[in-house]
This record gives C-alpha cells, sequence and structure tokens, in this order.
C-alpha cells in the first residue's frame, strides 16, 4: 500500500516583532505577531517500503540531505515513533530562503502535520509541538498557521480569530540575513516592554495609522543600518502607497499592506529587478481540509 500527499506549506510575515530579553539559553524572549499567506511552497509527502528518508528540491538550491529541516523533521517522527517506515519529500520551492518568510520552518511543519497520515500513525499534537520547538523556533506556529500571537521563543501561542482584509505587497532583494547575527547587532541587554501588538493590529482593521504607531519590528533599526536598500525600499513601499510596511522576521523580506489587488500590483511595478509577489492572508489549518487531500492507492 503506497499513500501519498500533496500539501502546501505557506510562507508567513510577521507583522509585529518585539525582542524582550535575552535568555539565559541563548535564545530571546519574543512577542511577535505571525501571520500565513496564500503563497508557499509546494510538498509531496509518499511513504516508503523501507526505512529510507529521500528529499527532492525544485526551484532552489537547497540540500536535500539533513541540513534540510524537512528531512530532520522527517527523521525526528522516526526516532520518535518506532513503527515509522521511511518518506519520499518532493519539494517545489517558491518561498525565497533565508528571507524572514519561514519557508523551511514551514517545510518542516508540513512533514510534521503530513507524514503521520501518509504512514496512518496518529501522533498526539503535544509530541508534534515539541518536536517542532526542536527544529526551530518558527515552526510551531506552522503547525496552526491563520494569525497569531507568539511568545517565548515563538512556540506560546495565541491563535487570532480575525480575517485581514489586505493585499500583502512582498518585495525581496536577495540579500541573506543570517537571524543569529542580527540577534546579536540589535544586542538586547536590558528588558523591553512588550507592546499590544493585537490590539494595534485589531485597531487597524478600522484605521491603518494605528498598524503604523503599534506595530514594530525590533530587528530593523540593526538590519538596515547593515543593508541600507532594506530602509529604502519600506520608504518606497509606503510612497507607492501602502497603509503599513515593515520587514518580517530578521529580513530580508519588505512587505506593504495595501487596499486593493490593484494598488499593490502598481506598487509592486516600482521593485522591478527584485524578487516580488503579491498574496493575500492564509487561513488557520483545520485538520478535516488537510486530511481530505490525501490520496490512497492501494
Ligand atoms: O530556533 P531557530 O533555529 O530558528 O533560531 C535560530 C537562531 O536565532 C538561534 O540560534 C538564536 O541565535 C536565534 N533566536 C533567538 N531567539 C529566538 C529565536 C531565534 O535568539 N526566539
Amino acid at each position: 500500500m503506497t499513500q501519498r500527499l500533496e500539501l502546501s506549506a505557506p510562507a508567513k510575515i510577521n507583522l509585529g516583532l518585539e525582542i524582550l530579553r535575552r535568555r539565559p539559553d541563548g535564545y530571546h524572549d519574543l512577542n511577535t505577531l505571525f501571520a500565513t499567506l496564500d503563497v508557499g511552497d509546494s510538498m509531496t509527502l509518499t511513504a516508503r517500503g523501507d526505512h529510507k528518508i529521500t528529499c527532492r528540491v525544485h526551484g532552489a538550491e537547497l540540500a536535500a540531505d539533513d541540513s534540510n529541516l524537512a528531512v530532520r523533521a522527517a527523521l525526528a517522527l522516526q526516532a520518535r515513533l518506532p513503527d515509522a517506515p521511511g518518506l519520499d519529500i518532493e519539494i517545489q520551492k517558491r518561498i525565497p530562503m533565508g528571507a524572514g518568510l519561514g519557508g523551511g520552518s514551514s517545510d518542516a511543519a508540513a512533514v510534521l502535520m503530513g507524514a503521520p497520515h501518509v504512514w496512518g500513525i496518529d501522533v498526539e499534537r503535544a509530541i508534534l509541538g515539541e518536536l517542532a520547538l526542536e527544529l526551530g523556533s518558527d515552526v510551531p506556529f506552522f503547525l496552526i498557521g491563520g494569525v497569531a500571537l507568539a511568545g517565548s521563543r515563538g512556540e506560546r501561542l495565541e491563535p487570532i480569530d480575525v480575517v485581514l482584509p489586505w493585499h500583502v505587497l512582498l518585495v525581496n532583494p536577495g540579500i541573506h540575513v543570517a537571524t543569529p547575527a542580527a540577534f546579536a547587532s540589535v544586542g538586547r541587554t536590558g528588558e523591553r516592554a512588550a507592546g499590544d501588538l493585537k490590539g494595534a493590529l485589531l485597531a487597524g482593521l478600522a484605521d491603518a495609522a494605528a498598524m503604523r504607531d503599534g506595530l514594530v519590528n525590533d530587528f530593523e533599526a540593526a538590519v538596515f543600518a547593515m543593508y541600507p536598500e532594506l530602509g529604502h525600499i519600506k520608504r518606497h513601499l509606503y510612497e507607492a502607497g501602502a497603509l503599513f510596511a515593515l520587514m518580517s522576521g530578521s529580513g530580508s523580506t519588505m512587505f506593504g499592506l495595501f487596499e486593493t489587488r490593484a494598488a499593490a500590483e502598481g506598487a509592486r511595478e516600482h521593485f522591478s529587478g527584485y524578487w516580488t509577489t503579491v498574496a493575500r492572508f492564509g487561513d488557520a489549518h483545520s485538520s478535516a481540509s488537510s486530511a481530505s487531500s490525501i490520496e490512497r492507492s492501494e
């Protein structure tokens, strides 16, 4: 019996990101607002008759070995599930890597959710959450998707049930920002008070000025100092009519929110030469929808 599952691994943006304090374990406590988009990588998972994990990647220079977070997710599941067989992973990369859009983390979460389906093994949600955090701080969010406020390293999640109406223009200039270096250059020593990111987002539904006042990304100053081009892109997004513009994660993707698709597409024309895309916000996962896309062949 073989089972295949086709699933999408959506990109995320951080609508706000505050670095509260450095922790004794070397990580930082964050206060961040995550949101998935309706663009992302496509993945196909197929159960194998043996115990091998294979991975083929299209559309990007990404190693198919265990430096790839999707492969590490499959290995982590196998280590936890004695009966787990092997897995063939095929990834069509569409999310730029090292870009603050969570591409690798989303691929890993897709494997954590999808592989147990194709294997016909039930795994407790709490175990998936544990494995997700071991793989990376952004991975637990991708197990839920949608819009969520996150604390701690990113794993303490409060889903926010809201439909965000904006069209999102993503602009990536191809700069690779290493996340640990970005944290180091922010150099958080003391403690920073957490802002009301959820309140600013919800107020922004009525008046975008509330987002400009209340949603910040603490990486921006340090990362813009290293790569001034990113600050220019932010300014150009506003000049092109964005209601709100910010850097996602530790960069280098900048995003602008627009009222209409036409406005977002019009602004996009100002950024020829960069990787750009126009997206909508994505839905939170429901287990029913992921199960419905399973193909079975006996
Ligand atoms: O968890 P992840 O592997 O994605 O983190 C990459 C690096 O980013 C960590 O090694 C750490 O330096 C930094 N990080 C952090 N605090 C977080 C998340 C990441 O310091 N909450």
